[in-house]
């Protein structure tokens, strides 16, 4: 059997799992998508959102990409986030990134490595306003790791500049936006960023027509 294959067979198994635990399983799923979060990860295989947070289909969210990054020109980003907001009225969303990240050690690098340089450059702008900071740290490990929670927290601000964001505080008093960092070697997440409309808008970043 191909490995391909066995993700097919896999998904027959689980559908009638499912099935017969609950009968109605499909039917509710099917006319129902109301999930409270958005989550914004890392593309990473190890980091799946449902899983680590013990959640079933049609609870969350999901948008994820290299280094789990907010990207004001991302057109893919935006319009999952606008969807959440506005449509779902998601309250709660989430950027997690993990220890480890592979985006984030390439971008402390000095390779080039294609295409992928471009969406790399975002996280590089991030370390050098922290590069200070990050210097200090005595491994190269403790500075990913550093660079990996500067990052999420960063990412975090980033949708706080966004319209989408700022538009429903105003409106909605919603949603709150949390940065979380997930450890690959204990399976545990660490929130680290917490941002309520309360909290408000970096003033040079606040738009006052909305
Ligand atoms: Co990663």
């Amino acid at each position: 059997m191909h490995s391909f294959e066995k993700l097919l067979l896999e998904n027959k198994a689980w559908a009638q799992e499912k099935v017969e635990e609950n009968p109605h399983y499909f039917e509710k799923l099917v006319n129902l998508q109301t999930p409270e979060f958005l989550w914004i990860g890392c593309s990473d295989s190890r980091v799946p959102a449902n899983e680590i947070t013990g959640t079933n289909p049609g609870e969350i969210f999901v948008h994820r990409n290299i280094a789990n990054m907010v990207v004001h020109t991302d057109l893919n980003l935006l319009s999952v986030l606008q969807y959440a907001v506005e449509v779902l009225n998601v309250r709660h969303v989430i950027v997690c990134g993990h220890y480890g990240c592979g985006g984030v050690k390439a971008a402390m690098t000095n390779h080039s490595m294609g295409i992928i340089n471009k969406w790399l450059r975002n996280i590089k702008d991030v370390y050098r306003i922290h590069y200070d900071e990050i210097q200090q740290k005595e491994n190269e490990e403790e500075r990913t790791n550093r660079l990996v929670e500067l990052n999420v927290i960063e990412q975090v601000v980033n949708l706080s500049k966004t319209s989408i964001i700022q538009k429903a505080w105003i409106h909605h008093g919603r949603p709150h936006l949390h940065g979380w960092v997930y450890a690959l070697a204990d399976g545990l997440l660490k929130p680290i960023k917490y941002m309520t409309p309360e909290d408000g808008v970096d003033p040079i970043y606040r738009y006052d027509n909305l």
